[in-house]
C-alpha cells in the first residue's frame, strides 16, 4: 500500500535499469529526439578560450570540430554553450579530468549565482560545491533517490542549472534524466487538462506551492515542476473558489501517475548516464527531470566509491503559466 512521503522507487528491480535510446545521426545542428543528445567535450580544468571544443553525438563523436581560436573571444563560447544547454537541455562534456570546486563555481557563474541550500561536508572542495557520494565519510549519501524530480522545488524560485562533476566513479551508479517537455507534450488531452490544474506544495521550507505545469521562464514551453519525494500534497484548481488539497491517497496516485510517465513505454524518454570520471555535465534544470539510479548508493565496498559535486544556480522566476489554463 502506497504510503504518503514513502519512496516510490526503491525495490532491487528498479524500472529504470535500462539501455538509454541513443539518436544516430543527430548533430549539433540537428535536432534532438530526447533530453541529452550533444556530446560536447572541453577541457574545463583550462580557459576555455585555448581549447579545441569537440562537438558531436553520444553515438558519433566526430560529428563536427570548432577550433576555438576560431571563435575570436571567450564570451561568445560560452554564450554558444548557454544556447545549446537552452536548446539541448542537457550538455554532456567528457574526458575534463579533475576540476577544482573553485574552477566549477566559475563555470557555474556563467550562468548565473550559484545558490547553496545543501548540507556542507567537510570534504567539499569549496562551500557551493554538494558533494555527494556513497560513502558517508566522503560526501552526502541518499541524495537523489526519493523520486523523480527537478531540483530546488522547495523554494520559491527552482535552481536554473545544475551543473554536475564526477570525481570518483563506481562500477555502477547512473543518473537517469527524462525531457519534460516531451512528457507534457505527450500526454492524451484530458490527463493534461487534469495535470494544467494542479499545483504542488512542497513538504521544505516555507512549502512553496508551485503550478505542476508551467511555462519555462526561457524558451516559454510547458514543463513541470514536481518532487515525488518531497511532496506534502498537491491542490486541485490553487487560487480559485474550487481549491482542494489532497489527502494523502490521493497525493500518492497522483506520485504514481506522474511517475508512470517518467518510465511508460519500456523508459522511452530516459538518458541513462553512465558515468565517467571528470565527466561534466550542464543541466537547465527547470527542463529535465531526474533521477539517481538505485546503484548509486550500492556501499564503497562493493562497487567503489562515488563521489560526484555539484553545482546549482540560483532561479528568478517563481513556476508561471505564461498562457491561459486550458478549458475542458
Ligand atoms: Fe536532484
Amino acid at each position: 500500500m502506497c504510503q504518503k512521503k514513502k519512496r516510490i522507487c526503491t525495490s532491487g528491480s528498479h524500472p529504470l535499469l535500462s539501455t538509454p535510446c541513443l539518436c544516430p545521426g543527430t548533430t549539433s545542428g540537428g535536432r534532438p529526439c530526447s533530453a541529452a543528445r550533444i556530446f560536447m567535450m572541453v577541457n574545463f580544468a583550462l580557459p576555455v578560450h585555448s581549447q579545441i571544443m569537440l562537438i558531436g553525438t553520444l553515438s558519433c563523436l566526430h560529428a563536427m570540430i570548432w577550433t576555438l581560436s576560431s571563435l575570436e573571444q571567450y564570451f561568445p563560447v560560452i554564450s554558444a554553450i548557454k544556447e545549446d544547454v537552452a536548446k539541448h537541455r542537457l550538455l554532456i562534456f567528457k574526458d575534463q579530468g579533475v576540476i577544482s570546486g573553485a574552477r566549477h563555481v566559475e563555470i557555474g557563474r556563467w550562468f548565473g549565482e550559484p545558490e547553496s541550500t545543501f548540507y556542507k561536508h567537510p570534504c567539499s572542495p569549496h562551500p557551493d560545491v554538494f558533494r555527494v557520494s556513497n560513502d558517508r565519510t566522503e560526501g552526502c549519501t541518499n541524495v537523489g533517490r526519493t523520486g523523480w524530480h527537478i531540483d530546488g522545488s522547495f523554494q520559491e524560485a527552482p535552481f536554473s542549472y545544475a551543473l554536475y562533476h564526477m570525481v570518483s566513479v563506481p562500477s555502477s551508479g547512473p543518473t537517469v534524466f527524462v525531457p519534460l517537455t516531451d512528457i507534457v507534450e505527450e500526454l492524451p488531452k484530458k490527463q493534461l487538462l487534469r495535470w494544467e490544474r494542479l499545483s504542488m506544495i512542497s513538504d521544505r521550507r516555507s512549502g512553496p506551492v508551485h503550478p505542476l505545469i508551467y511555462s519555462h521562464p526561457i524558451t516559454k514551453k510547458k514543463v513541470l515542476c514536481f518532487h515525488l519525494g518531497m511532496t506534502e500534497a498537491y491542490v486541485w484548481d490553487y487560487g480559485t473558489s474550487e481549491q482542494r488539497v489532497t489527502k494523502d491517497e490521493e497525493t500518492c496516485a497522483l506520485h504514481q501517475e506522474i511517475h508512470h510517465e517518467m518510465v511508460k513505454d519500456n523508459k522511452a524518454r530516459q538518458y541513462r548516464h553512465e558515468w565517467s570520471v571528470g565527466d561534466f555535465i550542464i543541466s537547465d534544470n527547470l527542463a529535465v527531470g531526474h533521477e539517481a539510479a538505485p546503484e548509486t548508493q550500492l556501499p564503497r565496498s562493493q562497487v567503489g566509491l562515488r563521489v560526484l559535486h555539484r553545482v546549482t544556480i540560483e532561479g528568478h522566476s517563481p513556476p508561471t503559466k505564461m498562457y491561459p489554463i486550458p478549458k475542458e
